[in-house]
């Protein structure tokens, strides 16, 4: 039996409404599996417990979460916090507290996915974004000095460490190598002629040892260009904390809008755990409707299997998401559907157990 001990963190505004899904997602797969075993425990940290207690999380909040496989969250962050302080306190602590310096995030338009662009085909789109996800712009260095005063500055120091910049660039190149794909860095060496300078020859640097990848080299603001007029230009991207950031919100834009933006927070050498969550945040403006589309909840759970090494079960989910979204019967309004939330994860449990029936009588 394959024991998995997983840390929900729901969070905030609809993050409850779509990690109950993926749960949901989670539980039939170890019912139709019969080998797998996920015990879930819930924290209750957020905005919320924020406004009752005074923190976002326990003290001993990361011992607590160190002794799980991985953690689920749903979103942070909500009117009544400021979010400088809501993130810091809790998604981004975890992220640098537990060393999850790489952001896998799938920049893929799965058929049936609604796709704003012109003239695109399913494959065009089909890229994961590798961001930079312990320092960088997100180094949180800086200073305030004379608040209020006319002579007022702020600094906001970037933070490009050569142990940090190589190994997100090498764990870029062994992706690359691994999937046989292009890989291309997002930077942006002629203004910030420091930190990017430095990125863009460390990528050369590590490029080197690995003269079969095909690398590109493009300044972020073309890159943002070419996401939206050839997508297709992009298979494997790595590029800076913020930078990534930005563009895998476009990156959801195209390929489906951010209910279908999944993203997987990993510490490779796995002596953490690694936490899975959507890239969305908290949506206020549809909160508490039961409307939030949970599919990029799921789509993270099959980042979970994945990792785990159930990259079958992985596959099954994402397949399963297809076929709903290929359907059309069970989606939420921002897909152009009337669907409620846990309509859609009832779908998705439908087609992977109907499938696992099939399989039951034919075997593959
Ligand atoms: P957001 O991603 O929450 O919402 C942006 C827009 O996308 C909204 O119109 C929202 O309704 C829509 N949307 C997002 N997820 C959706 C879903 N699953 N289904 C349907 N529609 C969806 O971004 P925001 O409004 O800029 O931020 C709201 C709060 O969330 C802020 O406090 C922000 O700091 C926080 N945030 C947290 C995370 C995170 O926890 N990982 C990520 C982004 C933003
Ligand atoms: C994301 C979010 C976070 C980030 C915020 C909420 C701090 O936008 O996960 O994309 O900037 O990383
Ligand atoms: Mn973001």
């Amino acid at each position: 039996m394959n024991s998995y001990k997983i840390a929900v963190i729901a969070g905030d505004g609809i993050g409850p409404e779509v990690l109950a899904e993926g749960i949901k997602v989670l539980k039939a797969i170890e019912e139709l599996d019969g080998n797998i075993h996920f015990e879930f425990t819930h924290f209750p940290w957020g905005c919320q417990y924020y406004l009752k207690h005074g923190k976002m999380m326990d003290d001993d909040g990361l011992e607590k979460l160190k002794a799980y496989d991985a953690i689920y969250l749903g979103a942070v962050g909500f009117p009544g916090v400021p979010d400088h302080i809501s993130l810091w306190d809790l998604l981004l602590k975890i992220r640098k507290g537990f060393d999850q310096y790489v952001n896998l995030r799938p920049v893929q338009l799965l058929e049936g996915a609604p796709c704003p662009l012109k003239d695109v085909k399913r494959e065009d789109i089909n890229m994961i974004v590798i961001r930079e996800n312990s320092e960088g712009e997100y180094a949180g260095a800086g200073d305030w000095l004379f608040k209020g005063k006319p002579e007022e500055v702020v600094l906001q120091t970037g933070v490009f460490s050569r142990k940090g910049t190589e190994r997100i660039i090498r764990y870029a190149f062994e992706l690359a190598r691994k999937e046989k794909k292009t890989l291309t860095s997002i930077s942006k060496g002629n203004a910030l002629n420091y930190s990017m300078v430095f990125w863009d020859e460390v990528f050369v640097e590590v490029g080197k040892q690995y003269p079969d990848v095909q690398t590109y080299s493009y300044l972020v603001d073309a890159a943002a260009m070419f996401f939206v007029k050839q997508p297709q230009r992009f298979q494997i991207v790595v590029t800076s904390n913020l930078f990534g950031d930005i563009l895998t919100d476009l990156g959801a834009a195209i390929a489906g809008g951010m209910g279908l933006a999944a993203g997987a927070n990993i510490n490779p050498e796995r002596k953490y755990p690694s936490m899975f969550e959507p890239v969305h945040g908290s949506a206020p403006d549809i909160a508490g409707k039961a409307i939030a589309n949970p599919l990029a909840a799921i789509w993270s759970v099959s980042q979970l299997l994945d990792f785990f090494g159930h990259s079958t079960w992985g596959k099954e989910v994402l397949n399963a998401i297809e076929s709903v979204l290929v359907e059309a019967k069970n989606l939420t309004p921002d897909m152009g559907g009337k669907a409620k939330t846990s309509a859609v994860g009832d779908a998705v449990v439908a087609v992977l157990s109907k499938k696992s029936r099939v399989k039951e009588i034919s075997p593959d």
